[in-house]
């Protein structure tokens, strides 16, 4: 029987030779957010390896939405340089090259992983934040600002802005981040969004922003090209964001246009409670699937070929994203075929590898 996993998919105007997607990454190497040779070697060489889209990192669309000072950003064109090199080489190895674009909000201003991680003071480097309302993703860390409604404002701009620049970069994804407990996620949830005006309190309240920024999005974005939103399926907390939630606004935003919502979990809050396990998202991904009937991404300890192949098979999921596993394998598109005999072309430099 022929791969699931290796059957193209098409959205719009794009094909997708197979399933297999590069979650978008953090690489913490960028410098003023442009991008510069660790891209284009990370991001080109699994291009190389097979995967059908590669979905570069969350890129900010302004300097203090960077989760850290080393993160991507397209606040200026200068910055779309490097990655219209990288791209074309993405579309090179006949792979997709797609965009995470991103707000890091209240946890923005943050050490690499490398560095530790935690929040830098602006006496330290930092800059100051802004969120929903002046509360700290953890206690005894510098608050951030409540964003007022210029800012808002700015926020939803600096996207439309963001998306102009990648469409002239040459990517034909975006996503946008509204998990993980970033800016979009901030207003999404109960538990960082204490807001009294439109934009907290009820559910229609706390999606205006993400629906803003669908719109601004899509008004410089090509009606050609697939739109996806990452959402958190939940914040494992309770009193959080939740799946009925995510179910409710995945509806809506189907019928505003968004191609597939890429479903993760989690990074609202400190307190979170997650039980991981092999697959431990998928069931989000399945539910918002048949509840909405939308396109789903899976993400999340998906690390065999199998596993990957019976997300699809069995219509779970349209796509299956790869964060770790990518790492330790760059050549995850090309092994899995093997894994799976489905026969997929190999780059003609690396045949006299291919099984
Ligand atoms: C090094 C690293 C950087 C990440 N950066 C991002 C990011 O920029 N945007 C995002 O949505 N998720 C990010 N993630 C989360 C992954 O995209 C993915 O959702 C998560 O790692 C679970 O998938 P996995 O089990 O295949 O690693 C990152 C993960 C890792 C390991």
């Amino acid at each position: 029987m022929s791969s699931k996993l290796f059957s193209p998919l098409q959205i719009k105007s794009i094909t997708f030779k197979n399933r297999i997607v590069i979650s978008p990454m953090c690489q913490y190497s960028a410098t003023d957010g442009f991008a510069n040779d660790w891209h284009l070697v990370h991001l080109g060489s699994r291009a190389s390896g097979g995967a059908g889209l590669i979905i570069q990192e969350a890129t900010s669309v302004s300097p203090e939405g960077r989760i850290s000072p080393g993160d991507l950003g397209l606040w200026k064109d200068e910055q779309m340089d490097k990655m219209k090199i990288i791209n074309q080489f993405i579309l090179s190895q006949n792979a997709v090259p797609g965009i995470q674009l991103a707000h890091a909000g209240r946890k923005a201003s943050s050490a690499s992983p490398w560095e530790g991680g935690r929040k830098i003071d602006v006496a330290l480097g930092g800059w100051e934040t802004v969120a929903p309302t002046a509360v700290g993703y953890h206690e005894n860390e510098e608050v951030p600002i409540a964003l007022d409604k210029s800012g808002i404002q700015k926020v939803v701009s600096d996207f439309a802005s963001a998306t102009k620049r990648a469409v002239q970069a040459g990517f034909q994804v975006i996503e946008i981040h509204a998990a993980h407990g970033y800016l979009l996620h901030q207003f999404l949830s109960p538990l960082s969004n204490f807001r009294t005006d439109e934009y907290g309190g009820s559910f229609e309240n706390r999606i205006r922003l993400t629906l803003e920024v669908v719109e601004a999005v899509k008004s410089e974005w090509k009606k050609e090209l697939p739109l996806f939103i990452r959402i958190s399926a939940t914040d494992w907390a309770e009193g959080g964001w939740n799946i009925e939630e995510s179910v409710q606004l995945s509806k809506i935003l189907k019928e505003k246009g968004v191609d597939l919502i890429d479903v993760s979990s989690g990074g609202a809050v400190s307190f979170q409670q997650i039980q991981l396990a092999p697959n431990y998202q998928v069931p989000f991904a399945e539910q918002i699937k048949r509840e909405v009937v939308i396109r789903t991404g899976a993400v999340g300890l998906i690390t065999e070929a199998t596993q990957a192949e019976e997300i699809i098979a069995s219509g779970k999921a349209d796509l299956v994203l790869f964060a770790r596993e990518s790492l330790r394998n760059p050549n995850l598109g090309l092994t899995f075929a093997s894994a799976l005999h489905a026969d997929v072309s190999w780059p003609k430099q690396y045949e006299r590898a291919k099984k």
